[in-house]
């Protein structure tokens, strides 16, 4: 009766990884539960994500082969703009359909981003591949796109491109907020990454919330639609400060390492997993995100029912 926070179905994104050429789906074995797509495994998935009315889903692609310029994140005929197109065919009047927007999975040096003869991420340069990136995500008809590359300027290099190729209609989840994490190690065999090193030189610092807000406001003023902190967990406070400062939509990322520990955990018989992943997802509604993006939304969407 006197709740203050509601876990809802169509505040949950799921996030879902398809793999190029997969005939099965292939489980990763440090998120339990959690598969790299085939190509109908994939539709199966976003059929009950519709069914169970949750607000989106975030597609991720993994090439078979990756480059230097990760070229397979612009070809009209990579696994992710062509997973855009099934997945729009089969749920796009149900539920947003949103992709990732970055370079990492595609590029062979596991970058988000392209790199001088140096081997630094060339920030512009990598702008302009955002761009390519977005006219072949909205070519393929996605309704959001997500760039998640914390390139300074992408929202707005995004939005321009967009726009000015007649997208006006597409939307920018921005990655606003995204803290160089730990928690994210599961996700870098998720999507087979080759990245040695980290990404201080692009990623916030885990000891700055003021800055995460800058971050904010500059994609707010650049257009973004969604603003995002990411991880969720560790950075409860962030999201909150950053519920505070705008005015339109927040959203959280309850990344791999947050849902494999509860996992791990679980497994061990250590802790009640259906009430972790619903105290989880409450505390992050509570601290002031509007969205989640979680691995456990089809699950949560049927507990909370
Ligand atoms: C970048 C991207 C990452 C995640 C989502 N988009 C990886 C990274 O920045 O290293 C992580 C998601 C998760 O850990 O669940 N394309």
């Amino acid at each position: 009766m006197v709740a203050e926070t509601a876990v809802r179905p169509s505040s949950l994104v799921l996030p879902v990884f398809i793999r190029e050429n997969a005939t099965e789906p292939r489980p990763i074995a440090s998120m339990p539960g959690v598969v790299q797509h085939s190509r109908d495994s994939l539709k199966a998935a976003v059929n009950e994500a519709a069914e169970l009315g949750l607000g989106g889903v975030m597609l991720f692609g993994i090439p078979e082969t990756k480059d230097a310029t990760g070229s397979g994140g612009i070809d009209p005929a990579g696994v992710l703009n062509l997973a855009i197109t099934d997945v729009v065919a089969e749920v796009g009047d149900q539920l947003t359909v949103m992709s990732d927007l970055c370079l990492d999975e595609f590029t062979d040096h596991g970058h988000c981003g392209l790199l001088t003869p140096d081997g630094d991420v060339d920030n512009d340069l990598t702008l302009a591949a955002y761009a390519r990136m977005a006219l072949a995500q909205a070519a393929a008809g996605v309704d959001m796109v997500g760039p998640s590359g914390m390139m300074d300027g992408q929202v707005a290099v995004v939005r321009d491109a967009l726009d000015s190729a007649g997208h006006e209609h597409v939307s920018i989840l921005a990655y606003s907020a995204k803290y160089a994490s730990a928690f994210f190690g599961p996700f870098r065999e998720a999507v087979d990454s080759s990245l040695v090193g980290d990404r201080k030189t692009y990623q916030q610092d885990p000891a700055n919330a003021l800055e995460g807000v800058r971050e904010v406001l500059l994609d707010v003023e650049q257009g973004a639609d969604i603003v995002m902190v990411k991880p969720a967990l560790a950075y409860l406070d962030v999201i909150r400060r950053v519920r505070d400062a705008v005015d339109i939509p927040v959203a959280a990322y309850n990344i791999s390492g947050e849902y494999a520990m509860v996992e791990a955990a679980a497994a061990n018989g250590w802790i009640d997993r259906e009430a972790a992943i619903l105290e989880t997802l409450t505390s992050i509604r509570r601290a002031g995100a509007d969205v989640i993006l979680t691995y456990w939304a089809s699950e949560a969407a049927r507990l909370v029912r």
